[in-house]
């Protein structure tokens, strides 16, 4: 239950705050004064094992003294020099380079997730060949809420989806198939269906994606999705550009995604964990692509706050731990522990339909029965509110659970905050009963 300090804080700002706020924010009610590594607490003193790591953007925990001591430094130094070059900028540019593929040898900086996606759309725009001003998306992708990511976005993101100009190809979720068959022996008919609609068409530039769908679920897709469409997009000149503003940075257990799934792509969008989710994005791409005359007009990177050195500062020190401590490989081993305890809590319980994940990145697919699939919704709304009472906080979108734990969380809390989950999905399939 929310408490009464927070109640009172909650009761003063909803005479002034418009509505609008995210699911978990509107359901959960909490008012949170501080984060330390995996813990957060409210202003009533409760704690809460953070499994959603923020926005699924803590990839070092609250508060990571390295980074704070990043932030304040530079804090006291510099904040906004437009994007005149600093010497920050210069060690991020090499600590990118060590960790990206080598064909990502080019980088360009901003503020969230949707403006490094823009950015994105406007290069593959500047260097399409003449009639090629289309651009190719996936049935529940999500790259954002401005109008150019949203025109990449064909499902209900609660705003009225624009679709504009984008064309549409089918997502690998095999939960719940687009097309009715089974993997394996749908041949990942998915993937061969978007292969026809490249083909076919010679109007699109470039195809927008995340090698995982996050927002959607975390749909992951089955061997051999992602090996047909990038050579297609090879085949047919249509520019790889991978999404990973989620799962970029080592969530899944590789610095990108796309090396998990063998894409190369052309461009990369990377934001939530690069900076331990201070407002930070990085676009890195090859140079055919960003250093092209037409992509690399005068001003064309330049905004108000891209390049902006408390963000680079912040995502420097998290880079570097990241480097230094192994965390990408210790997503892996984090991750198979998570992979295992999840599987209990599925053989255990009937409403949880489907788990699937990778590395530090799970979705909860929650339903009425395992034979119908139907969705339920007001299910995973119980255990996310049961589970905050509990003292554990997860992520919720509709009648999906998705978690996201810090790669430092220390193994024990990891396995109390999937126990806690455990009880919260006792307490509301005990009372359903
Ligand atoms: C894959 C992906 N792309 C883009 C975005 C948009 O990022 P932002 O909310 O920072 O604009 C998100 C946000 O969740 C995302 O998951």
């Amino acid at each position: 239950m929310t408490g009464p300090r927070q109640l009172a804080l909650l009761a003063q700002e909803s005479a002034h705050l418009a509505p609008g706020a995210s699911e978990e924010a509107a359901l959960g009610r909490r008012v949170f004064v501080s984060g330390s590594g995996a813990i957060l607490t409210d202003l009533d003193g409760n704690q809460y094992i953070d499994l959603a790591a923020g926005t699924l953007t803590q990839s070092l925990g609250h508060c990571h003294p390295e980074v704070v001591t990043a932030l304040t430094e530079q804090a006291a130094r510099l904040w906004n020099v437009h994007d005149f070059a600093t010497a920050d900028r210069v060690e991020l540019c090499e600590l990118l380079a060590g960790l990206l593929p080598p064909e990502l040898d080019t980088y360009s900086f901003f503020s969230t997730g949707a403006e490094v996606v823009e950015a994105a759309l406007r290069a593959v725009q500047a260097v399409a060949e003449p009639g090629r001003n289309r651009i190719g998306a996936l049935r529940h992708g999500f790259h954002g809420k401005t109008q150019g990511a949203r025109m990449l976005v064909h499902w209900d993101i609660g705003n009225q989806a624009f679709a504009g100009n984008s064309v549409l190809g089918y997502s690998p979720y095999c939960y719940r198939c687009p097309i009715e068959l089974q993997y394996p022996s749908c041949g990942v008919r998915c993937a061969s269906l978007v292969r026809k609609h490249i083909a076919e068409k010679p109007n699109v530039s470039a195809l927008v994606f995340e090698p995982i769908l996050g927002a959607a679920g975390v749909i992951v897709p089955p061997p051999g999705y992602w090996e047909q469409i990038a050579d297609s997009c090879r085949e047919h000149g249509v520019l790889l550009v991978a999404d990973e503003v989620l799962t970029g940075g080592g969530r899944t257990g590789a610095f990108l995604a796309s090396e998990r799934f063998g894409i190369e792509p052309d461009l990369v969008a990377l934001s939530k964990g690069l900076a331990s989710g201070f407002p930070f994005a990085a676009l890195a791409g090859r140079s055919s692509v960003l250093r092209h005359p037409q992509a690399g007009r005068a001003g064309s990177t330049a905004s108000t706050y891209s390049n902006n050195p408390l963000g680079i500062a912040a995502a420097r020190a998290t880079l570097e731990v990241v480097t230094r401590d192994s965390l990408v490989e210790q997503v892996l081993t984090l991750g198979e522990l998570l992979d295992e305890r999840l599987a209990e809590l599925r053989r255990q319980f009937e409403v949880l339909g489907d788990v699937r994940g990778i590395g530090l990145l799970y979705g909860l697919e929650f339903v009425r029965s395992r034979t119908t699939r139907e969705p339920a919704p007001d299910v995973a709304r119980a255990v996310y509110l049961a589970a905050l009472d509990l003292g554990l906080r997860v992520s919720i979108g509709g009648h999906i659970i998705r978690l996201a734990p810090p790669f430092t969380i220390e193994r024990a809390l990891l396995e109390e905050g999937v126990s806690l989950l455990g009880r919260a999905l006792e307490r509301v399939t005990e009372a359903g009963r």
